[in-house]
């Protein structure tokens, strides 16, 4: 009886602590996330992969529609095709293993509005923070509003109609590792008013 008190008194007297704690590591995984455009001939993991999409499907959606599908890519051939077909991913595309597509589907996202767009880009940024977090790297590729990227993505990977290429994550072990840069201005910050 005398130990159980104990260690309620012990738990309860660590609980305001442990809501306050900061969460170090989490926050490190942000500030130390940077693009990566040159990879190793090393495959990514297929549990790796799940984290990456789990992560991308934990993020936030407007009306929690859940707008999205993935496709992820790692036959060479198509690869290939991908790089050739996006300007900017021919640079990661020419050695990294594989690459997740985020795709918006129009037939989950609210009618008449582009919160799916953003519904993506948050699903895209989790993907490249799970990324850090995993120890690998990767670059977010831009696709979507560009006709002739989301054109030739469609027709490479076969889309359906309701599927709209968004963007094109090239993913691998980073060749070297890199600095993030420091972009933190706090000039750009406005208390309550402009
Ligand atoms: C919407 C969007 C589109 C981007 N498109 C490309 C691209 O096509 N090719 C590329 O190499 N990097 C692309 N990037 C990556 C940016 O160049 C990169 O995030 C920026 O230079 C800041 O560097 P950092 O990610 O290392 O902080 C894109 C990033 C965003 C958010």
């Amino acid at each position: 009886m005398k130990k159980f008190a104990l260690l309620l008194c012990a738990a309860t007297l660590a609980l305001p602590v442990f809501a306050h704690e900061i969460d170090r590591a989490a926050l490190n995984n942000i500030m130390t996330r940077s693009s990566i455009r040159r990879f190793q001939k090393k495959a990514v993991s297929k549990e790796t992969e799940t984290i990456l999409l789990k992560a991308a499907m934990a993020a936030p959606t407007a009306m929690n529609r859940q707008p999205w599908a993935f496709i992820v890519v790692r036959d060479p051939a198509t690869l290939k095709a991908l790089a050739a077909a996006v300007p900017g991913a021919k640079r990661p595309l020419a050695t990294a293993p594989m690459a997740i597509i985020t795709c918006g589907d129009l037939s989950k996202a609210i009618p008449n509005n582009t919160f799916w767009t953003q519904d993506l880009s948050a699903a895209t940024e989790n993907i490249l923070l799970a990324v850090n977090a995993c120890k690998l790297g990767a670059v977010w590729c831009g696709v979507y509003p560009i006709p002739a990227n989301m054109r030739n993505l469609s027709a490479i990977l076969k889309t359906p109609k309701n599927i709209v290429p968004f963007s094109l994550i090239a993913i691998g072990y980073p060749e070297t590792p890199q600095k993030p840069k420091n972009k933190w201005n706090p000039a750009l910050v406005h208390q309550n008013l402009w």
